[in-house]
């Protein structure tokens, strides 16, 4: 059984076919919408969430299958004590798959040792969120034809951020991807990340805390708001929230065909002015990790048609 934990956890070519279904999905959607029938999908929610959990939810009912779940701690017998791993020996017994999401990083690992089903990463701490990075790579290589050839500027919370953090392990995998980093110092992408990923594999990048001179280099700015609730204290979060602010002006440095995405939600750092220019997309990627999310999770039943990998 697999698990889908961090992108690593899936190969470059088990990546592409999971993307090429999704785009065959946004294609023909009523082709899928039987092959999940009789199957349950748990959403385990220990943290907040629009987007991720109504996303999971929407694919697997767009498959014909059904959902249960609770969407935050306080409605779950966290709330008593309970440990991640006796909850999932239980719901392992109720659902075929389960998407979890919690404030510890780690969580789902070990929500995965303990599981009789398959366990996807919803989101864990700071760390990773390997399905935002498949929606993240979706709206790339379809809108732009391809992965590779790639300079994307990150902005925001690169410290606290785990999609960017995600993203950038994902990313790396293709040839000639270079990352303009735009933050303030306080909030720089991890040292992990910097030495273990960036300059082991001898990757380009710069660190920067300068959006407007950097955007004419664009092909994709990866937008990020600051993510007060990994903050230790309040006074912290005031000085930095505000530190970027996208606005029509600053999209006039940019090319005309790099796009703007965000994993959303956004706080203040897009301002709403930019929503009409055709190459903000971040509400169209949000609709992509519908289809994204029907494709991982007919891969990790084992119901895609070529039945390719995960076996
Ligand atoms: C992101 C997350 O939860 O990490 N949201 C999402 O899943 N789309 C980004 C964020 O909360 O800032």
């Amino acid at each position: 059984m697999r698990h889908l934990i961090s992108p690593l956890d899936l190969s470059v070519e088990e990546l592409d076919y999971i993307l090429c279904l999704g785009q065959e999905i946004l294609k023909f959607p009523e082709n899928f919408s039987h092959i999940c029938e009789g199957k349950k999908l748990a959403t385990l929610f220990y943290e907040p969430s629009t987007r991720t959990r109504l996303s999971f939810e929407a694919a697997m009912l767009n498959l014909g299958g059904k959902v249960l779940g609770f969407s935050s701690a306080d409605s779950s017998s966290a709330a008593k004590g309970e440990s991640v791993a006796d909850t999932i020996r239980v719901i392992s017994s109720y659902a075929d798959i389960c998407a979890m999401r919690h404030p510890k990083e780690g969580a789902p690992t070990v929500a995965s040792m303990y599981s009789e089903i398959p366990v996807i990463n919803a989101g864990d701490g700071g760390h990773n969120h390997p399905t935002q990075t498949l929606t993240d790579l979706l709206t790339i290589k379809t809108l732009m034809g391809r992965l590779d050839n790639i300079t994307i500027g990150m902005c925001g919370d690169l410290k606290f951020g785990r999609t960017v953090h995600s993203l950038i392990n994902a990313m790396v995998r293709y040839s000639n991807v270079r990352f303009v980093l735009i933050s303030p110092q306080e909030l720089k992408i991890p040292d992990y990340l910097r030495k273990e990923v960036l300059e082991q594999k001898n990757i380009e990048y710069i660190e920067t805390n300068q959006l407007e001179q950097n955007m004419p280099n664009l092909d994709i700015l990866y937008m990020t708001r600051v993510q007060r609730e990994r903050f230790f204290n309040e006074e912290d979060y005031i000085r930095l929230k505000d530190s970027f602010l996208l606005d029509a002006n600053k999209m006039k440095y940019a090319k005309k065909d790099m796009y703007v995405l965000h994993p959303l939600p956004r706080v203040n750092e897009i301002s709403t002015e930019v929503d009409s220019d055709p190459r903000a997309v971040y509400f169209k990627q949000a609709k992509y990790g519908v289809y994204v999310r029907m494709a991982l999770i007919m891969t990790l039943l084992g119901l895609d048609s070529e039945k390719l990998f995960f076996r």
